[in-house]
């Protein structure tokens, strides 16, 4: 694909680069440094030993790096116990996934999904895409392929071309006004009739004093990037106006300060979204570097502490109208 870029096309992708890397440069704190890491793909970034994409017309701000990675199959694995299974039952009514259909899963992160998912139908046939280069080098269940692209492009696919697009966890990769593209071009590449899964989450609701600033903390850095931290609550609605039929929407609270098994898991996985952001947050919890981990053994106490914290989660289903007007 790179060698068929205009001279012009891959000035301006440089140039957009850079811009992302000064504005990475910026957003963190002044005592951050910021190199090449000799060891990621040419685009990435390194700030603070954290690798980060380096994709310029992307905001999204958690790493690339293992241990994100890490946190995300954690996170897969509480969802998908959250939620009953990686997809709604309802889907079973519109597609069928044990025959064979064609599933694509956008920004497939550690492929946990789509891996647990081909294993689960043999016989449909999945494609993950990602905008970071985060995909085995040869182990992989046979029926699933995996593509470098970025979903803020036009996506490299025919129209009609899916029966099942997955879209999850987006909250921290788009602006408010990204959304509503994006679908429409989730909209074109599906056949009509096909479905569009999403499941995303909630900022912390609730909880003492000190998770509530915490979360605050958290929820400026999203509306300073141009985010939107209601997006389980929004997600029906942008939807519809992408020109999806809803016809499935379950949002579960979590309680990660309860001490079960599945509460647990929920309450590493906000600890670990709060040290993956340390770049960006520290500054603003007011905590140096070497104190960082004392803030975050504080905040995990807080969160077991009453009044409770609620942190949500919401799937939702849009079908492709089978007649487009
Ligand atoms: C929070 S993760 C979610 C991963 C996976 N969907 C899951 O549910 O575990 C977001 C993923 O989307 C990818 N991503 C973010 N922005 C993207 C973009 N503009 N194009 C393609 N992938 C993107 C990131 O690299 C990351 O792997």
């Amino acid at each position: 694909m790179g060698s068929s870029l205009s001279q012009h096309e891959k000035k301006r992708r440089k140039s957009l680069l850079n811009q992302n890397r000064k504005q990475q440069e910026e957003t963190v704190s002044s005592s951050s440094t910021l190199t090449r890491s000799p060891l990621a793909s040419s685009d990435s970034v390194v700030v603070d030993g954290r690798t980060y994409h380096g994709e310029a017309s992307s905001v999204y701000w958690l790493p690339n790096d293992d241990e994100e990675l890490d946190r995300l199959v954690g996170q897969h694995f509480a969802m998908k116990t959250l939620f009953g299974g990686n997809i709604p039952k309802e889907v079973h009514k519109h597609v069928d996934m044990e025959k064979g259909i064609k599933i694509l899963d956008l920004g497939c992160g550690p492929r946990t999904w789509i891996m647990d998912m081909a294993t689960e139908y043999p016989n449909s046939e999945f494609t993950g895409i990602d905008m970071s280069d985060v995909f085995p080098n040869n182990i992989r269940p046979a029926n699933v392929t995996f593509q470098i692209a970025n979903v803020l492009e036009p996506l490299p696919f025919e129209d009609d071309t899916f029966d099942f697009v997955n879209f999850s966890l987006f909250i921290l990769a788009l602006k408010k006004d990204q959304w509503i593209p994006v679908m429409k071009e989730v909209k074109r590449i599906l056949k009509p009739g096909g479905l569009y899964h999403s499941r995303e989450a909630s900022m912390l609701l609730k909880g003492n004093s000190f998770v509530q600033w915490a979360g605050q903390v958290f929820t400026e850095r999203l509306i300073e990037r141009e985010q939107e931290p209601c997006i389980i609550d929004k997600v029906k609605e942008l939807m519809k106006v992408a020109g999806f039929d809803v016809i499935y929407y379950k949002k579960l609270p979590t309680y990660p300060g309860r001490s079960d098994r599945l509460n647990r898991e929920f309450l590493w996985d906000v600890k670990h979204v709060f040290k993956n952001c340390q770049p960006f947050l520290k500054e603003h919890v007011k905590v140096k570097d070497e104190e960082y981990d004392d803030f975050l053994d504080r905040f995990v106490q807080e969160c077991q502490k009453k009044p409770e914290l609620e942190w949500d989660f919401a799937s939702t289903l849009g079908r492709k109208p089978v007649q487009s007007i």
